[in-house]
């Protein structure tokens, strides 16, 4: 049966684990400018990087419910460590589409790399999962060196992404990539393309930087452009930013860093806040 005119005109959600999914909600905007976008943001339980993967499970099920029940016509897994975490679980659960951002990258990176050595950096919980490894396997000839950059979120959200702090951070965590001669890195974190400029400027012009978050927004186009579920309203476009924490803080850090995209968000309530992580 095929869809109907209001199951077409429904929301994309998008989920993340606190802010860093903004990148991909964005990218996604750019390529579906019509489409009505609903965001959860777990910035009361943020980060994801440090927690095991099935706290990290049980949270992002939580709040994928959530878009579920508000009635979206597919779901983004924007968060690089919820996607290593919740991919298979998501897909029984739900019947519709679900889009992450670890496959998408990987494809790009196998596709593009000339010399077959593929960096990765990520979160600590995403290393841990092997979600890259395990993505770029299938792929003949390709090595994969990964490091975990931790520092990079907390980077991001205080606003910093130049100066000589965070210049001395990413050349420390890209050692490994360099010292491996990858040819092509995989910015695996939501926050990342916000570092781009640094991080480019370390690995030097000739190393590729394949972004999850763009990665992601082509296969979302993808997605709804193969299964028919583009919306069929080509008028102005709504997003809603539905965060577990401080929505004025959220909205703040993203009008600083991503400007005009987010206008208001609201707090809503998703599960428990554990009092410490882990
Ligand atoms: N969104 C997370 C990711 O892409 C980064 C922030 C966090 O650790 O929660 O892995």
């Amino acid at each position: 049966m095929s869809p109907s005119l209001s199951e077409l005109n429904a929301p994309i959600g998008v989920f993340d684990s606190g802010f860093g999914g903004l990148t991909v909600a964005r990218q996604i905007a750019d390529v579906l400018p019509h489409e009505d976008i609903v965001y959860v943001g777990d910035t009361a339980r943020a980060p994801y990087g440090p927690r095991p993967i099935a706290q990290v499970r049980q949270f992002a099920l939580e709040c994928l419910d959530k878009l579920v029940n508000h009635g979206v016509k597919a779901l983004v897994i924007a968060c690089n460590t919820a996607s290593a975490a919740v991919l298979r679980d998501a897909r029984e659960r739900y019947d519709v589409p679900i889009i992450e951002v670890v496959l998408p990258a990987a494809r790009r990176a196998a596709a593009v790399t000339r010399n077959g050595r593929v960096g990765v950096i990520c979160t600590e919980a995403t290393a841990n999962s092997m979600a890259y490894e395990d993505a770029l396997a299938a792929s003949p000839g390709v090595g994969v060196t990964t490091s975990a950059c931790p520092r990079f979120v907390e980077f991001v959200e205080a606003g910093i992404t130049a100066g000589p702090e965070v210049l001395s951070v990413a050349r420390e965590y890209l050692k490994p990539i360099q010292a491996a001669g990858c040819d092509t890195l995989i910015l695996g974190c939501t926050h990342y393309p916000l570092l781009r400029g640094v991080i480019s400027y370390v690995m030097g012009e000739k190393v590729n930087l394949v972004s999850s978050a763009s990665e992601a927004a082509q296969e979302t186009w993808r997605v709804l452009n193969d299964r028919g579920l583009t919306t069929h309203d080509l008028g102005g476009s709504n997003r809603l930013f539905m965060i577990t924490g401080d929505a004025d803080r959220f909205a703040g850090i993203s009008q600083r860093l991503l400007g005009q995209f987010v206008h208001t968000a609201e707090t809503i309530h998703v599960g428990r806040i554990p009092r410490a992580h882990g």
